[in-house]
């Protein structure tokens, strides 16, 4: 086996009822490595995302990762979940606690390390995001665009393996986009590996390895972004991107 594959998703299936919205999806992820899921809106982009840390059971296929079966029966989810951070389009901070409460909790109650550590790691990472000043803020007291950094540390506090991102900029005033971008960009200089699901499409281009390009259920194209953006390789991809006006080529 490669071992330089972190995830590997074989031939996943998931039904929702009679509804088929996966249909034997298949991507392997790499170290280091950010893979941008692209695909018009209910084509099962969430769903894939869900199934890999557990919140989505699975009718076929299987996912590994660091090359363990992780869709098993007896699979432990709150040991795999601390290698898989998840971030979503609406961030469930805890309103009632400030933002340094919000990002300890988890490794307190799941991890047990010690405060005193992960208060430091804590100052450290929203140092990184530019949040250090409102370490003792309560959610209600941030912005959107602070909201979602908070959530992008507390899931980053675990020291996960894979980060994974639904759409966490989609709800976002235009202003304040750029800033949670950003902080992914700083994440994927330093080696972070990522799967993105995002509509914006500048952003897919500068940080992708590789594009995933989705369409009712099925992993229509995976191609380096150059190849995806100037010359999609299937007649569905071409047809998305010229939705957004994005083939550069006319
Ligand atoms: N909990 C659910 N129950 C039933 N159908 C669902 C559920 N979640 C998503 N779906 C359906 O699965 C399909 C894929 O949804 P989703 O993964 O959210 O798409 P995307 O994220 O690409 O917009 C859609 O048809 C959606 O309506
Ligand atoms: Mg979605």
């Amino acid at each position: 086996m490669d071992n330089n594959i972190l995830l590997k998703i074989d031939e996943i299936t998931k039904f929702f009822g009679e509804h088929k919205v996966l249909n034997k999806a298949s991507l392997t992820v790499e170290k280091g490595e950010i893979v941008v899921v692209l695909g018009p809106s209910g084509c099962g982009k969430s769903t894939l995302l869900r199934c890999i840390n557990g919140l989505e059971d699975i009718q076929g296929g299987s996912i590994s990762l660091d090359g363990n079966v992780i869709t098993q029966k007896d699979t432990r989810w709150t040991e795999i979940r601390q290698k898989i951070g998840m971030v979503f389009q609406s961030y469930d901070l805890f309103p009632h606690m400030t933002v340094l409460q919000n990002i300890l909790l988890a490794p307190l109650r799941v991890q047990h390390r010690k405060k005193q550590d992960i208060k430091e790691d804590a100052l450290k990472l929203l140092e990184r995001v530019g949040l250090l000043d409102k370490k003792a803020s309560y959610p209600s007291e941030l912005s959107g665009g602070q909201r979602q950094r908070v959530a992008i540390v507390r899931a980053l506090i675990m020291n996960p393996e894979i980060m994974l991102f639904d759409e966490v900029t989609a709800a976002l005033d235009p202003e304040m986009v750029h800033e949670v971008l950003d902080v992914m960009l700083d994440l994927a200089k330093a080696g972070m590996t990522m799967v993105i699901v995002t509509h914006e499409m500048q952003f897919a281009k500068a940080i992708a390895d590789k594009i995933v390009f989705m369409d009712n259920g099925e992993i229509v194209e995976i191609s380096k972004p150059d190849i995806f953006f100037n010359n999609p390789q299937t007649e569905r991809s071409q047809r998305f991107l010229n939705k957004f006006n994005y083939t550069e080529k006319r």
